[in-house]
């Protein structure tokens, strides 16, 4: 069944039917193209467009249409051009002539617009519970693992910190993360229903009904805006590669700690894989995955973004295009943040080899300097005599707490027996702002 025969002589090439079905995508919105269909029904059935017994008969086909996808009797399968054709055609074998009545005062365009929004307002919902559930996961694991650990710029050994706080950096991305996803979720909040093809009815509507049915906070005030907006999808899928930066880069600190040369971490066996040819592999294909797919979701950014670019308005087919990338992306990210959560809560965390770790790269240097401010040196004074006490240590293969005072006090006649416990790494940590690395400020 054709929506739209009438004007047409000859038939669509079947080439092009093949070409202009959406259906194998947007069957996904089956749910909300039925829960959309009904709210406009009652809303035909309060404005008396439709009669008690019409909208009776309509809205019990569409359910009984929801009911047997839901159970499995009624397959998502045909050639339809998309499901808002095989909705109505479904509704037409079971409820009769009734069913052409439902389409009054309402185009694909409007329809299309308000199932997608209700789409993403109900997905992306898990997706921030999703968040959730990881950053309680990543808060836990640093609770459990609150031990010290060298922190890095340039990757290379830079001041001490805690495992707990490393994780809580990610924590507050995240948080971030969710914030731009409620902040999208709530303007993209209003119905489009109602608006037609670009320019509203000439019937008496009621928007305000359907939006208030379908659970919008209002409606859109602009026609052409409303059927052609898709800036929704832009700011979700915008907070989606980001979210999927910050998981890419804790994916990767992840495999570098889990190196033999780092050994910070072990993963789970159950988030590892291993090699068909070299039998000592133990590989973090999980993180890897995260780390690899997060291109495949700015991707689906840059295709929508690319779709709207200089499209006039209102509504032309390039968007039907916007289904497909915004599917892979929520179910990647989805996937993601599962699989990182797991990776997260399974991993062994070695306090042992981060202690080690402490003592290499000199990681107490700053502290040193500090030190000798407190005791009247000039700060790039101190920087320098500390860089030459550096460079002596590297030299005779020790550490900074491992010199003698009097080769100390060499470099500096200021520093005293009390530099030692200055500079021991856990007392670092209880100085000046630094105290708030150890505690837990929400
Ligand atoms: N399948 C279309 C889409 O996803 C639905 C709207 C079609 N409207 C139209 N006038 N052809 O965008």
């Amino acid at each position: 069944m054709k929506l739209w025969g009438g004007r047409f002589s000859k038939d669509t090439n079947e080439l092009m039917k093949k070409f202009n079905s959406s259906f194998y995508i947007d069957k996904r919105l089956y749910k909300q193209d039925i829960k959309g269909s009904i709210a406009h029904v009652r809303m035909l059935g309060k404005v008396n467009i439709l009669s008690t017994e019409e909208v009776d008969k309509i809205i019990n086909g569409l359910e009984g249409i929801l009911k047997d996808i839901e159970e499995g009797s009624l397959k998502l399968e045909g050639d339809y051009e998309d499901i808002h054709s095989f909705v109505e055609a479904n509704l037409l074998e079971r409820i009769g002539e009734t069913a052409k009545k439902l389409h009054t005062s309402r185009s694909r365009n409007d329809q299309v617009a308000v199932d997608m929004k209700m789409f993403v307002k109900d997905e992306v919902f898990n997706t921030v519970f999703k968040i959730d559930n990881l950053i309680e996961c990543l808060i836990k694991k640093g609770r459990e693992n609150e031990y010290l650990m060298p922190g890095f710029t340039h990757l290379q050994p830079a001041q001490v910190i805690t495992f707990r706080y490393h994780l809580m950096a990610y924590v507050e991305m995240l948080k971030r993360d969710k914030k731009r996803l409620l902040n999208a979720l709530y303007i993209l909040d209003e119905s489009p229903l109602g608006s037609c093809a670009l320019a509203g009815t000439t019937n008496e509507i009621d928007r305000e009904f359907t939006a208030s049915e379908l659970g919008f906070r209002c409606i859109t005030k602009n026609y052409l805006d409303s059927v052609s907006d898709r800036d929704y999808l832009i700011e979700i899928l915008s907070a989606f590669s980001i979210l999927m930066m910050h998981l890419s880069r804790l994916s990767e600190e992840i495999i570098i700690w889990t190196t033999p040369q780092f050994k910070f971490v072990t993963l789970s066996d159950e988030y590892s894989t291993g090699s068909s040819l070299m039998p000592q592999k133990k590989n973090p294909d999980s993180l890897e995955l995260i780390r690899g797919k997060t291109g495949r979701v700015y991707g689906g950014l840059i295709n929508i973004l690319t779709t709207l670019k200089a499209l006039p308005l209102a509504y032309n087919k390039d968007m039907q295009e916007d289904k497909e990338c915004f599917f892979d992306a929520i179910d990647t990210v989805n996937i993601c943040i599962d699989v990182m959560t797991g990776v997260i809560d399974t991993m062994k965390v070695n306090k042992e080899e981060m202690l080690k770790s402490l003592k290499k790269g000199y990681i107490n240097a700053t502290e040193v300097a500090d030190y000798l401010v407190k005791k009247g040196v000039p700060f790039r004074d101190a920087h320098e005599i500390v860089g030459r006490i550096v460079l002596y240590c590297e030299k005779t293969n020790r550490a900074i707490e491992d010199l003698k005072l009097e080769e100390l006090k060499s470099f500096s006649e200021e520093i005293e027996e009390d530099i030692y416990e200055y500079i021991e790494y856990s007392n670092i940590l209880k100085k000046g702002n630094k105290k708030y690395i150890l505690m837990e400020v929400e």
